[in-house]
């Protein structure tokens, strides 16, 4: 709702014509901006209708590390992340030149590049280093104050960091995304390095709520997990 093409859909949706026979939905004819169906599962020329609203992805950006759909092993995807970035443009080019739509995934794939190298790799690494020192304790996740801000850092604002960019959302890739991953990067890395330096193991919360409990996951949901 942030993007232009939200915006055009805030204004215009109501005169949109919803009721397009499937694989009929026009743009410039029954719509003017898209929306996420339009993106995401709609036919578009040579992109064919999909209710697999992950079909389309050359990234998965939601994963701690971005990676490749076919990279992440929970749920592979059976599929080449260029066949399926081709997808993606065929749709926006219904309404935008080449380059354009060229430009807008450079610089999504910038910005992937830039919190995985910048911020992700480098706190991941300070996490491991952290446990393997003994100054964090990995029997529980969520207990101790660096493990909670690890956790943001990729959960909260680096995926809003991403999915803006990914989105044409500005505000939610920067104030809500990146400029947030600056904060919370060098708070976490300042008490991280205060730990080393001092060889003082973190506070432990004793009753975190939740943080216990087993944990394992369904093999129903996750085969190839465990
Ligand atoms: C203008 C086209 C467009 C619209 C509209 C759009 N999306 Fe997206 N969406 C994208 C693109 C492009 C990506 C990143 C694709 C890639 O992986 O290269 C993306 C990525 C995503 C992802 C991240 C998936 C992952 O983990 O990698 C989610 C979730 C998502 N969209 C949901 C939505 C929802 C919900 C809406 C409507 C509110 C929406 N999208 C509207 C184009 C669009
Ligand atoms: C149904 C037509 C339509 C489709 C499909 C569409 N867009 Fe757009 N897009 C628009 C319109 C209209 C605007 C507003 C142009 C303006 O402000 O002059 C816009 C604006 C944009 C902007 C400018 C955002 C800003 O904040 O200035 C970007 C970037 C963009 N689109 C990229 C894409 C990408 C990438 C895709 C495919 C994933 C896509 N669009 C799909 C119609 C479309």
């Amino acid at each position: 709702m942030e993007s232009k093409h939200g915006d055009i859909y805030t204004a215009h949706g109501d005169d949109y014509n919803w009721n397009a026979a499937p694989g009929t939905w026009s743009p410039g004819v029954d719509f003017r901006g898209p929306t996420c169906a339009a993106c995401h599962m709609s036919g578009a020329g040579t992109t064919l209708t999909s209710h697999d609203v992950t079909e389309r992805l050359a990234w998965e950006i939601q994963a701690p590390l971005t990676i490749r759909p076919s990279e992440f092993k929970p749920f592979p995807a059976q599929n080449n992340w260029e066949v399926e970035r081709e997808k993606m443009k065929v749709v926006c080019t219904q309404c935008h030149g080449k380059t354009w739509v060229d430009d807008h995934f450079v610089k999504l794939d910038q910005v992937v590049q830039e919190y995985n190298e910048v911020y992700f790799k480098p706190a991941k690494k300070m996490l491991d280093e952290l446990y393997a020192k003994g100054l964090l304790d990995k029997t529980k996740f969520f207990d101790e104050k660096l493990e909670v801000e690890y956790y943001e850092l990729w959960h909260h604002e680096g995926r809003r960091a991403r999915m803006g960019a990914a989105m044409m959302a500005p505000d939610y890739a920067w104030w809500h995304g990146f400029y947030e991953c600056k904060k919370r990067y060098n708070a976490f890395m300042e008490e991280a390095r205060h730990l080393v330096e001092s060889n003082q193991k973190a506070y432990t919360a004793p009753d975190f709520p939740n943080a216990t409990g087993n944990t394992t996951k369904p093999r129903e949901v996750f085969p190839t997990t465990q």
